[in-house]
């Protein structure tokens, strides 16, 4: 039986997601959803290196709307088999003042951050780059913080309940910044039980960080979240090799990597500067682009046109083409570079997901895990009840 402690913060209880016999919201039809197609553009691919699908711009969801700003990016990977095994990368920024007149309002509409939900059959990965993250979930419900430059690597499981909520002050502000990535788990490891671990500094496994110098001295920090680099990884092994580097990188620097296989999904996204994919020296190509607004979560279609180059900048998102092993992009604005690039093996699987956040292989899979995660509410929001 799960204990509830009481915590500094409220738990607030979510309803728990209903599977009927016949539910309409698992549609075998969302094994792979496309609802754009592309033609193929001429392929700009140079001894091995990987040319570009397209660049998305995405623009910030103003969630926790607050007096200095703040917003998500949510990249809800609408084209699966292009993401496979990547669902969803979300990038989080906000700041908190305690004297912000807006944070009052907002607050009773909605809390700052996540109360109590249920994940399964996948694992989620949150990076925090700025302030801290409050956490507790269905195997411990004491809230601890994780900050800047920690990593948890959550594998939901059969099941897990989890509230993750930003880490505020009384009496001074919260620079709030995070990513979170959520990665697909193969379909015969969906059924294991759920675990948490934590990386960094702070818990002992420090993540390695790779410096390369071009030729003229201009520096790549990689700072290795998952993958190997230079035969440099983390102290933990990830169920899927999927590579996750946080690249920052001084004006004129490069970056290159080889992916293990050519199949290897690969996107990258710019979290600051200006990058040109691809080799610095090759000739202009033309590269599709679309911009997204928030209603575009609405199924609204995007702005589409076409750019000289391959350059992405702040807020956009690339997709790489599966034509090459290599991946190489270059600093090329006037300042500093911040980049997050994922790759991974797609799983090519079917998805059924009784909530977005919930995914399954099997309808009897869906049935079993939400019947498990239906009781997890039970004895944990039974036991809070109880302890009153
Ligand atoms: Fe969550």
């Amino acid at each position: 039986m799960l204990v509830h402690r009481s915590g500094p913060f409220r738990v607030r209880p979510v309803r728990p997601p209903r599977l009927k016999a016949h539910a309409p919201c698992m549609e075998a039809d969302r094994v792979v959803s496309d609802r754009r197609s592309f033609d193929a553009l001429p392929a700009m691919n140079d001894e091995g290196y990987r040319s570009v699908r397209r660049i998305e711009s995405v623009n910030k969801i103003p969630f926790w709307p607050t007096w200095a700003g703040g917003g998500i990016r949510a990249m809800l990977l609408n084209n699966r088999d292009e993401w496979d095994p990547f669902l969803l990368l979300a990038h989080h920024k906000h700041s908190f003042s305690p004297w912000d007149p807006l944070r009052r309002i907002q607050k009773s509409i909605m809390p700052e951050g996540f109360p109590m939900h249920a994940h399964g059959g996948i694992e989620t990965v949150t990076y925090m780059i700025e302030g801290g993250f409050l956490h507790c979930d269905s195997h411990d419900a004491t809230p601890s913080a994780y900050r800047k430059g920690s990593v948890q690597w959550m594998e939901a499981g059969t099941g897990i309940l989890h509230q993750e909520m930003f880490e505020t002050f009384s009496n001074r502000n919260a620079d709030i910044e995070l990513y979170q990535l959520w990665i697909n788990t193969p379909t015969d490891m969906k059924m294991r039980s759920s675990s948490v671990t934590m990386l960094g500094d702070e818990y002992g496994r420090p993540l390695p960080v790779v410096r390369r110098e071009s030729g003229d001295g201009r520096v790549c920090r990689t700072e290795v979240i998952a993958g190997i680099v230079d035969g440099q990884s983390p102290d933990f092994r990830t169920n899927l090799p999927v590579t996750i580097l946080r690249c920052t990188m001084q004006p004129g620097a490069d970056f290159e990597h080889t992916l293990p296989s050519a199949e290897d999904t690969a996107v990258l996204y710019v979290r600051r500067g200006t990058i040109l994919l691809g080799r610095a020296d090759a000739d202009k190509r033309p590269t599709r682009r679309f911009t997204y607004g928030w209603t575009d979560l609405f199924n609204q279609e995007p702005k589409e046109r076409m750019s000289e180059d391959a350059t992405a900048s702040e807020g956009d998102l690339v997709v790489l083409e599966r034509d090459g092993t290599k991946v190489r992009f270059t600093n090329t604005g006037p300042g500093e570079a911040d980049v997050l690039f994922l790759s991974g093996p797609p799983l090519r699987e079917p998805i059924i997901q009784p909530s977005p956040d919930i995914v399954c292989g099997s309808m009897d899979q869906a049935r079993e895990m939400t019947r498990r995660i239906r009781e997890l509410y039970r004895e944990y929001f039974g036991s809070q009840v109880a302890a009153k």
